[in-house]
């Protein structure tokens, strides 16, 4: 499964890549309005930190638009990918893109449907939001299921790209589900590694082997 930080934070992605885990970086408006840059600034700098994917995302409502946009943003760098809302007009927009050989990320999703509307649309990512479903009132990680269901069920491509998770019990449960990618704040990215039983262990290894007054090298 891929991991994808969720940030718009370079100098905090230029940090975490270093552990060679992060796979891609996925960022939205409202992360972009968060890091006070220009978008096409950030968003150049993000792709020259990951060989992953980049999502992108357009901001128009009408297909042509977002058309045109997309065009600039998957411009900057070949790991671009465009990112586009659960709407008619922003699968119309996936469909160009597709046919263009342009990679796509289909935004704010919440059901299986939307999710089988972005497949037929040869979307190459489709973004469930599971931790605003969660806020919701509903079962976030019920509709990985349902969408890996879907998707096997007639062969899709489309790699479900699992968004807005909260915590490290949804990136185990999306690996559980099959989900191909997730996409986490740093900070749930930095938790995933830790264990207190690690630290004890650890702790007392180092103890006992300072006991032994030896040195390996
Ligand atoms: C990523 O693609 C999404 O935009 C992001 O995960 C949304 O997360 P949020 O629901 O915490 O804002």
């Amino acid at each position: 499964m891929q991991l994808f930080l969720d940030t718009t934070d370079t100098a905090v992605l230029a940090d975490l890549a270093k552990t060679g885990l992060v796979d891609g970086v996925t960022t939205n408006p409202t992360l972009i309005a968060k890091s006070g840059r220009p978008m096409l600034e950030v968003i150049k700098e993000i792709a020259g930190l990951v060989d992953g994917p980049v999502s992108a995302e357009a901001v128009a409502t009408d297909a042509e638009t977002m058309i045109k946009e997309g065009e600039k943003l998957a411009a900057i760098a070949t790991n671009i990918v465009v990112k586009l809302p659960l709407t008619f007009e922003g699968l119309k927009a996936v469909q160009h893109f597709s046919a263009n050989g342009i990679m796509t990320n289909v935004t704010l999703c919440f059901s299986a449907n939307q999710a089988l509307l972005a497949a037929k649309s040869g979307a190459t990512f489709i973004s469930p939001f599971v931790g605003r479903l969660d806020d919701h009132g509903a079962v976030g990680m019920d509709l990985i299921q349902e969408i890996r269901t879907v998707y096997d069920n007639y062969e899709f491509d489309t790699e479900i790209l699992v968004a807005s998770a909260r915590t490290t019990d949804h990136v185990k449960t999306a690996a559980l589900y099959g989900a191909d990618c997730v996409t986490l704040p740093p900070q749930v990215f930095k938790d995933l590694v830790k264990h207190p039983l690690t630290d004890r262990g650890l702790e007392a290894f180092l103890a006992d082997w300072a006991k032994t007054g030896q040195s390996i090298l």
